[in-house]
């Protein structure tokens, strides 16, 4: 794993930014695995930028998200889907046929799950960004006994319903979510995780010191080749 430390979250926002940018640059048609959350938003606001300057252009780019709720309408303000238009999607030339996500409505969620892998597998994703759960899940897999391999619907944790519900104003948060496997995040040929403030120091320490185990999902990228982590000195803290 490369550790980069810096100063802060924007900091980390232009290191990121600035990797995704030249990425795309060099590989226009590039397979992108996304993540939500509060950790790649200053990432996407700098390639967001980028576009705007007329320094990148994501017209051929293919993105997969990692997860989704369950049982919680697209359009709402909450979904996956509604945040990643937001902060990103809504700001470039990205064409919509070209954006991935799981479906937490469909009817049948065994098939739902099984297309998506499939999808996976044909894309082959070039770079997935990644945060990390203060129990140190990635994606929603949550702290389990056996490392996941495909997409499957999980019952959310009590630590990621506290850590979440704080977006959900209106409507209370939804306790499942569907989620990409392990097996498949450890598929791409390159993982960019971000975790800044103290709340995830106990998850950085574990994923990058600690035993592989799947009591801390994460900590199954010391097996991959090419990780790179971008942390503030808060979350580096215990290391
Ligand atoms: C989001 C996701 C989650 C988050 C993690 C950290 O798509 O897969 O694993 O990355 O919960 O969330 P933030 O960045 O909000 O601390």
């Amino acid at each position: 794993m490369n550790i980069y430390i810096m100063e802060n979250a924007q900091e980390i926002g232009k290191a990121v930014g600035k990797l995704f940018v030249d990425a795309i640059n060099k590989k226009p048609d590039i397979t992108l695995g996304l993540a939500t959350g509060a950790s790649p938003i200053p990432t996407y606001k700098y390639i967001a930028e980028e576009y705007k300057k007329g320094n990148v252009s994501l017209k051929d780019v293919k993105t997969y998200n990692l997860d989704e709720y369950v049982n919680l309408p697209k359009e709402d303000k909450n979904s996956y889907y509604s945040f990643m238009h937001a902060e990103l999607f809504d700001h470039t030339d990205i064409k919509e046929e070209n954006v991935h996500f799981l479906n937490g409505n469909a009817e049948n969620i065994e098939a739902e799950c099984e297309n998506y892998d499939d999808m996976l597998d044909e894309a082959k994703v070039d770079i997935q960004l990644l945060g990390i759960g203060r129990n140190g899940h990635i994606g929603f897999n949550e702290p389990s006994i056996r490392f996941s391999k495909g997409s499957f619907k999980v019952k959310l944790t009590q630590s990621t319903i506290s850590a979440n519900s704080k977006y959900f104003d209106e409507n209370p948060m939804p306790t499942h979510a569907l989620t990409m496997g392990v097996g498949s995040i450890m598929k791409a040929q390159k993982i960019v995780l971000i975790a800044t403030g103290i709340d995830k120091a106990d998850a950085i320490s574990a994923m990058i010191s600690g035993d592989v185990t799947p009591v801390c999902p994460a900590s199954i990228l010391q097996f991959h080749h090419d990780v790179d982590v971008y942390i503030d000195k808060a979350a580096a803290s215990l290391l």
